[in-house]
């Protein structure tokens, strides 16, 4: 009897040292999963909030000239990727030859650029904030030879028209104007 009485107590102190460890383990995996959203969440707030001195730039100008017809260059403006592309004839055609019902968000090619050969737009998925590739030679760019998003594979046109996968908008266009032929003032 005495021997079976201190089995069950050894029995009920595993039994605590096991809930002990099963909750410590809990704990231990829920901060670990806070503190790593947390750390995956930083480099978009930091995206966010960019620094006083870009925040006072309120615009940009920017050079065109040196754009070849397929070339694309990246700006930035308050702290935002702005990608800017000269549109290939091929580019410019497939943009517009689009049905206005196969699009999740839509808008006429005409309606997002200002010459058609210029696309301008800010370069942040609509998603979650990614930064998708097609500017860069040799990239990616998706389904319809625009741009794509890897992170959730979100698929934009030619005229960085949303048309695959979960972004729900377009790739936003800033404001801006002609300066003259060559350059133009974003903000
Ligand atoms: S942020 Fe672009 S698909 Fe998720």
């Amino acid at each position: 009897m005495a021997g079976s009485t201190t089995d069950q107590k050894v029995e009920a102190e595993n039994g605590g040292d096991t809930e002990t460890r099963r909750d410590f383990l809990l704990i231990s995996t829920v901060s670990v999963g806070a503190v790593g959203a947390a750390i995956a969440a930083w480099p978009f707030i930091d995206l966010m909030n960019p620094s006083a001195d870009v925040l006072a730039m309120a615009s940009t100008e920017i050079d065109l000239s040196s754009i070849e017809e397929g070339q694309s260059i990246t700006a930035m403006w308050r702290g935002k990727p702005v990608f800017i592309r000269k549109r290939t004839s091929e580019e410019i055609e497939s943009a517009s030859n689009v049905e206005m019902m196969d699009l999740k968000d839509p808008e006429q090619d005409a309606a997002r650029v200002q010459k058609p050969e210029w696309l301008v737009m800010i370069g942040i998925c609509t998603h979650l904030g990614c930064i998708p590739l097609g500017q860069k030679t040799g990239q990616i760019k998706g389904e319809y030879n625009g741009w794509f998003c890897p992170c959730h594979g979100s698929h934009y046109d030619t005229a960085g028209r949303i048309r695959k996968g979960p972004a729900p908008k377009n790739l936003e266009i800033p404001p801006y104007k002609f300066i003259d032929n060559s350059s133009i003032r974003i903000g």
